[in-house]
């Protein structure tokens, strides 16, 4: 059990790969805070989280709103007593062309979801991670490298949350708190499956992104944790300000045709 006694906070945490970081986190013997917008999932990954290892905490919140991280934080250290590792994973996608009318709408929202709560949710978790020397893993993607016609929104927030992770990894580290950053690239979960959605063929939809990895194949939320775990735990002492892609080699596509 690597994280045994160890208190996490796993936002985004009623879905997808949220969801597989938490249970897999209360498996390996941590007590997780779990925060989601949605309190019908929560209290689904909730009753997981019992069945597969430690009971966790719910908190029904916005991590974009700053009244509400605040609660975040101050619930989970008047529960649990202390706070040794954070994951930033809440995030959405939602496209718009560079030149939609609706652009800085979208934009805003996009930012102050996937990067102004990592800003804010690290800034108030800091001095209880400094307290226990413990660790913030913040959900990225490829996306922070990549670009697509559409996802401007997304990929400037992912590219923004990169970076913060390195400058964040860099102020931290004196205080023996590391940072790092997980980068997926198509997982299976609704998130991808709604991105999917405006295609009109479905199965030429997923076949198409399969192909668009080296590997051929997606991955799943519960490879992605396993990356998570991974840097949280002590067995990642030494890594820290580390961007770790885990695409089944998305980023590799420029010559996947020329090999098939
Ligand atoms: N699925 C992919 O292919 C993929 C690829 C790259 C990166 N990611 C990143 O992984 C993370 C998790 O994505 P997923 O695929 O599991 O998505 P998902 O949509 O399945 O789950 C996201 C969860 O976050 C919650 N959430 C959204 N906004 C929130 C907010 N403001 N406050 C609190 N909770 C909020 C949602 O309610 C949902 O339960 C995201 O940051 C996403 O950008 C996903």
């Amino acid at each position: 059990m690597s994280l045994l006694g160890k208190i996490a906070i796993v936002t985004g945490a009623g879905s997808g790969i949220g969801a597989a970081i938490s249970l897999l986190f209360a498996s390996e013997g941590a007590s997780v805070a779990l925060v989601d917008l949605n309190e019908t999932s929560l209290d689904y990954v909730a009753q997981q989280c019992v069945v597969h290892g430690k009971p966790p905490l719910s908190i029904k919140a916005d991590v974009a709103n700053e009244v509400e991280a605040k609660t975040i934080i101050s619930k989970t250290i008047k529960y649990f007593g202390k706070l040794d590792i954070l994951v930033n994973n809440a995030g959405i996608f939602k496209e718009a062309l560079v030149t939609d009318p609706d652009l800085l709408q979208i934009f805003d929202s996009v930012m102050n979801t996937n990067l102004r709560s990592v800003v804010l949710l690290t800034n108030l978790a800091a001095p209880h991670l400094k307290a226990t020397k413990g660790n913030i893993v913040n959900m990225c993607s490829v996306s922070s490298h990549w670009v697509g016609v559409k996802v401007a929104s997304f990929c400037v927030s992912q590219a923004g949350v990169e970076h913060f992770t390195r400058c964040a990894a860099l102020e931290l580290a004196a205080f023996g708190v590391r940072v790092n950053s997980v980068h997926p690239a198509l997982v299976r979960t609704k998130m991808l499956a709604n991105a999917l959605k405006a295609i009109d063929d479905k199965d030429k939809a997923w076949d198409e992104a399969k192909r668009s990895t080296a590997l051929e194949r997606l991955n799943e939320p519960a490879e992605i944790a396993d990356v998570v775990l991974f840097l949280a735990s002590h067995k990642a002492r030494g890594i820290t300000g580390s961007a770790f892609v885990c695409d089944s080699g998305f980023l590799l596509d420029g010559k996947l045709d020329e090999f098939r």
